[in-house]
């Protein structure tokens, strides 16, 4: 039994923060901002809104598209490093949000890589004919840690939520490969004390080599070429990190999503956000090759290859 993607929605606040804003409130500028990241504007969602309320409106619409109802779902894994409270989980309050009365539900942390963490959690329980539906969501409220006196960091992130439900697929479409990391020697680059804390150059490094070598190894794992890929769908941190993936694999610029520009750095909302983009556009087509890969704190990184459609 193959496990694919059967739905996707998205929420993203409505509050948009330019970097002409960002300018006004500490020693930054749009040119350095848009030349060293790409980001030109992102999302902010104000005190009413957290992530629970946002994943809960993206997992709505992921479970609309997917055309089924909230009790078929069988388990919910929301990744963030964002909830609202430390317990009950996110999941827990999106089943009750929601109405998901029959699943399960859990959170997972693995930060920026924490979608391709959950999404090939869920997969397991497909293929293993355990589960029919799962539930993968990414949602963060990274306003939350943001030091705004800290223009190395507070320039750099958005809030958002994407969901994804996941079930049983035709042979040959879906998650065909995956690939997931951790090296907690680098977690010191990356960390939340209160706020965001980052050493900038050594997971630009880091993420330039992880994203490169993830790519490759999910392509070949299954059983495909480079030239087989329709879209690489990598984490949104930082356009030069993307691009250095997308030229690591010879494609063509139309190949690669990008909603960096429009959401900044939404960690583990980041994929799911950008792949809800191109199926709103239309650019996605069944029987596509999407690859998926992300990287973020722990140091921890997750790649998937997949195959459009049921
Ligand atoms: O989801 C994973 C999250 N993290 C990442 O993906 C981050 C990976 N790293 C990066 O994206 C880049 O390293 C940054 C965008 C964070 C920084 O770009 P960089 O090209 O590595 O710049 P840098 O850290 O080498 O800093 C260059 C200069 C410094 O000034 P000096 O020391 O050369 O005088 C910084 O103080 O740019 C300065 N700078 C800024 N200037 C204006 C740093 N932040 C800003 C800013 N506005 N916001």
């Amino acid at each position: 039994m193959n496990a694919g993607i059967w739905g996707m929605g998205r929420y993203i606040p409505d509050q948009v923060i330019t970097n002409f804003d960002l300018e006004k409130r500490m020693d930054t500028s749009d040119e350095w901002i848009r030349t060293r990241t790409g980001i030109e504007e992102r999302r902010i969602a104000g005190d009413e809104v957290g992530t629970v309320h946002m994943a809960a409106k993206a997992a709505q619409k992921a479970i609309e598209h997917a055309g089924i109802h909230p009790e078929e779902i069988d388990l919910i894994i929301t990744a963030t490093v964002t909830p609202d409270h430390s317990f009950p989980s996110v999941s827990c309050e999106i089943q009750h949000e929601i109405g998901a009365v029959n699943a399960a539900a859990m959170d997972i942390s693995a930060a920026c890589a924490g979608f391709m963490y959950g999404i090939i959690t869920g997969k397991q329980f497909i293929e293993t004919g355990a589960y029919k539906h799962v539930l993968v969501i990414g949602a963060e409220k990274l306003s939350n840690l943001i030091d705004w006196e800290d223009r190395n960091t507070a320039v750099l992130f958005g809030d958002g939520a994407g969901a994804a439900v996941l079930g049983p697929v035709s042979e040959g479409r879906g998650i065909l490969s995956f690939e997931l990391g951790a090296d907690g020697r680098g977690g010191k680059h990356l960390y939340e004390d209160k706020y965001v804390k980052m050493n900038g150059r050594e997971v630009f490094k880091f993420a330039v080599r992880q994203m490169g070598e993830s790519s490759i190894s999910v392509i070949e794992k299954a059983g495909l070429q480079k030239e087989d890929v329709d879209f690489l769908m990598p984490h949104q941190a930082n356009i030069r990190i993307m691009e250095s993936a997308r030229e690591r694999l010879g494609l063509p610029p139309e190949k690669m999503s990008v909603t960096v520009n429009q959401f900044g750095n939404t960690s583990s909302a980041s994929i799911p956000l950008t792949m809800v983009e191109e199926l709103e556009n239309g650019r996605v087509k069944d029987d596509d090759v999407i690859v998926m890969v992300g990287f973020g704190g722990g140091l921890t990184w997750g790649a998937i290859a997949m195959r459009w459609g049921r």
